[in-house]
């Protein structure tokens, strides 16, 4: 199975914490549109295999795009691949872009999934952090995206913003429990260099969360989500039964995908391509039928360092046998003895021939791939 990502690099404005490559310029959504169009017909045969299982528009703000714009990327999609019957199609949306209207003109589109970037209910940290919504507009999102039928909803929330207390960030998890959502992304706030949060922090603007606070609001949203029947199938990621992210889950499976538009990343299981991070400069290599991506042909090591790192970060864990069968002994041995340490000191878990990060493991995810990974 594979999948195709679509990333709409446009903002309304940019929150105080983004890294992610986006622009404010409405202007250049035509021409990037068709820049798209051309490009999944250039990467028709990138994929080894089909049919595509999944397909993900990501932003950015995805829903800045009118229903021409979806209803033409989606033809092109359907003419060129093989789209399997029950793909999962989502689109994320920012939540002050979800009105019925604006709903009731997508309804004729295939999505079945959406993905409400919400970050906070309080009106005080979303204004801090520039965000365009209010905590009732969110709440309201959710209850139109609903209304329309839409079954599989998920929302990201971010813990850590500056002043929060693990009180807010109670009340805030028990607000989202009481919408209904079946899928819930939570980040931990990163400080991201040269973000407007980032010069807030260095110019001490603002009261940041301290480690130990930020771990036990991680704790309390682990213990909040089981609670409230929500797995952990990945560090970041609670679903209730089911509803599991399909298209988050093939990265993380190793899925070949292709993925379009400024700075969207492929994958063909042998070799990995980055696209130009630049709405300009993307358009006019499409255009000029000059080279719009970087590519890096991928080496076993490559293979084994991305097994190893995305599978620990599942709830399914790091599977040893397969490990073995796609790399061989010699580098199951290399990940075994450079990971005894932290089952020793049960940050991580071997059972089932699987080898899972504890609680604590998690905290210093970072440092245990570190150590697993091969340079
Ligand atoms: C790139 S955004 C796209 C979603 C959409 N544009 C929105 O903001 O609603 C994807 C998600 O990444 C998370 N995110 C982005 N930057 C982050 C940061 N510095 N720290 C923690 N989470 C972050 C936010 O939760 C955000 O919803
Ligand atoms: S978080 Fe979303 S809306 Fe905000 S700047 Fe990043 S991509 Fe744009």
């Amino acid at each position: 199975m594979a999948g195709i990502y679509i990333h709409i690099p446009f903002c309304n404005k940019r929150c105080t914490y983004c890294d992610f490559y986006t622009e404010v310029s409405p202007q250049s959504i035509p021409s990037l549109v068709k820049s798209i169009i051309k490009e999944l017909e250039l990467r028709k045969n990138y994929l080894p295999i089909e049919p595509i299982n999944t397909i993900y528009f990501g932003g950015g703000t995805p829903s800045i795009l009118k229903y021409e714009q979806f209803l033409i990327i989606f033809e092109t999609i359907y003419s060129l691949f093989e789209v399997a019957k029950n793909a999962e199609i989502t689109f994320e949306a920012n939540p002050d872009d979800l009105t019925e209207v604006y709903l009731e003109s997508l309804s004729s589109l295939p999505f079945n999934r959406i993905s409400i970037g919400i970050q906070s209910f309080d009106d005080e940290d979303l204004k801090r952090i520039n965000r365009r919504h209010t905590g009732n507009q969110a709440i309201e999102a959710v209850h139109i995206a609903q209304r329309f039928g839409f079954s599989n909803i998920s929302i990201d929330l971010i813990y850590g913003l500056p002043f929060q207390t693990i009180e807010a960030w109670n009340n805030l998890l028990d607000t989202a429990f009481q919408l209904g959502v079946q899928h819930i992304s939570s980040y931990g706030l990163t400080y991201e260099e040269g973000t407007e949060l980032w010069k807030q922090r260095e110019n001490n603007e603002i009261t940041i969360v301290d480690d130990e606070t930020m771990n036990q609001m991680y704790l309390l949203l682990i213990e909040k989500m089981n609670q409230n029947g929500f797995e952990k199938y990945e560090i970041s990621n609670f679903s209730l039964q089911n509803f599991r992210s399909r298209h988050n889950t093939s990265y993380w499976k190793q899925e070949p995908y292709i993925g379009v538009g400024p700075s969207a990343h492929s994958y063909n299981l042998s070799s990995r391509q980055w696209n130009i991070s630049s709405i300009s400069e993307y358009i006019c290599a499409i255009n000029n039928n000059t080279t719009y991506f970087e590519f890096e042909k991928l080496t076993e090591n490559d293979l084994y360092n991305d097994f190893v790192m995305v599978s620990l970060r599942t709830s399914d864990g790091l599977d040893l046998q397969m490990l073995e069968e796609n790399f061989g002994t010699e580098l199951k041995l290399y990940c075994l003895k450079n990971i005894k340490m932290f089952i020793e000191s049960k940050k991580v878990y071997c059972f089932d021939n699987k080898l899972r990060l504890s609680a604590d493991g998690i905290q210093i995810s970072n440092l245990i791939l570190t150590q697993i990974m091969k340079v």
